[in-house]
């Protein structure tokens, strides 16, 4: 497994690999678990070549997050990524991703608009353009995202679309279903934030998720079911509830009764010093 920084070297070891057979892109800013490992697995299952980015990218944190403590540890990520068979991590330096002079932002409305678009101003204008810039520089047949990260995932869809992106091209960017600890938690990053405490407590938002789809999916009216889930996640320890929404699973227009179309229902919620999202499937 090669561990490359710098975009010359990128392109001349990606040729290589292009040569043997399809390469596929799992984008990650590192401090990895499970859920990554999940992906990474998948992408091997479709591809010769597994190629893991690995960039904490500043332009998607706003003032006041996390850029400065989100956790970075390049060795231990490899170590893990070269147990996996993946061919190459791309860990490119700042320049490499943003040179001097660099101007270019992409801003992708509508599916990027309210839910963590409206708690995270310029959110995922950042994830857009850093996704852009990856899927040119790795140039992959396809690309491995989480549904953790479901309104990341349709703005991702939604670029490659709209900019008629072809590596890889929109039907090629795949979602892989969350992975989640035993007690239902999501699998994140930031799970590594919380104390020992407020770990144990967190297991209220899968918990009061599940029991508001289950609401809703027998046909209780949508809006009190959301609300008694954000009473349920305060009451079980969480500090705030940034948003609780049931939205279209593609479009993210907001529903507010249950139809024919798929739904999602996606949380953030706040406990200790993490911000947690979550989201799950909500069936007629
Ligand atoms: O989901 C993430 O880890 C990031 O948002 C991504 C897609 C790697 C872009 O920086």
């Amino acid at each position: 497994m090669q561990t490359i920084a710098r975009l010359d070297p990128l392109r001349s070891a990606l040729e290589v690999l292009r040569a043997d057979g399809k390469v596929a892109l799992v984008p990650t800013m590192g401090a990895l678990h499970q859920g990554h490992l999940t992906l990474v697995r998948e992408a091997k299952r479709a591809a010769a070549h597994v190629v893991v980015s690995i960039f904490v990218n500043p332009r998607q944190f706003g003032a006041g997050e996390d850029l400065d403590a989100y956790p970075r540890q390049l060795e231990a990520d490899c170590a893990l990524l070269a147990a996996e068979d993946v061919s190459l991590v791309w860990a490119p330096e700042h320049s490499a991703m943003y040179p001097q002079g660099y101007a270019t932002n992409i801003s992708v409305s509508g599916v990027s608009e309210g839910l963590c678009g409206g708690d995270r101003p310029g959110h995922f204008d950042g994830v857009a353009t850093v996704v852009c810039k990856l899927f040119n520089q790795v140039m992959p047949d396809m690309a491995f995202f989480g549904e953790k990260d479901w309104q990341q995932l349709a703005v991702i869809r939604r670029m490659a679309r709209d900019l008629d992106l072809t590596r890889p091209s929109a039907d090629q960017i795949i979602g892989v279903p969350t992975v989640r600890e035993a007690d239902g938690l999501a699998m994140s990053s930031r799970n590594a934030y919380l104390s020992a405490q407020d770990r144990a407590r967190a297991a209220a938002l899968p918990r009061a998720m599940r029991e508001a789809i289950a609401e809703i999916e027998r046909g209780e009216a949508v809006a009190p079911a959301l609300d008694r889930l954000k009473s349920a996640l305060i009451e079980g320890g969480f500090a705030s509830v940034d948003y609780a929404e049931l939205r279209h699973a593609e479009s993210l227009v907001c529903l507010d009764s249950l139809g024919q179309d798929p739904a999602r229902l996606l949380v953030a919620a706040r406990i200790g010093s993490a911000r947690l999202i979550d989201n799950m499937g909500v069936h007629l």
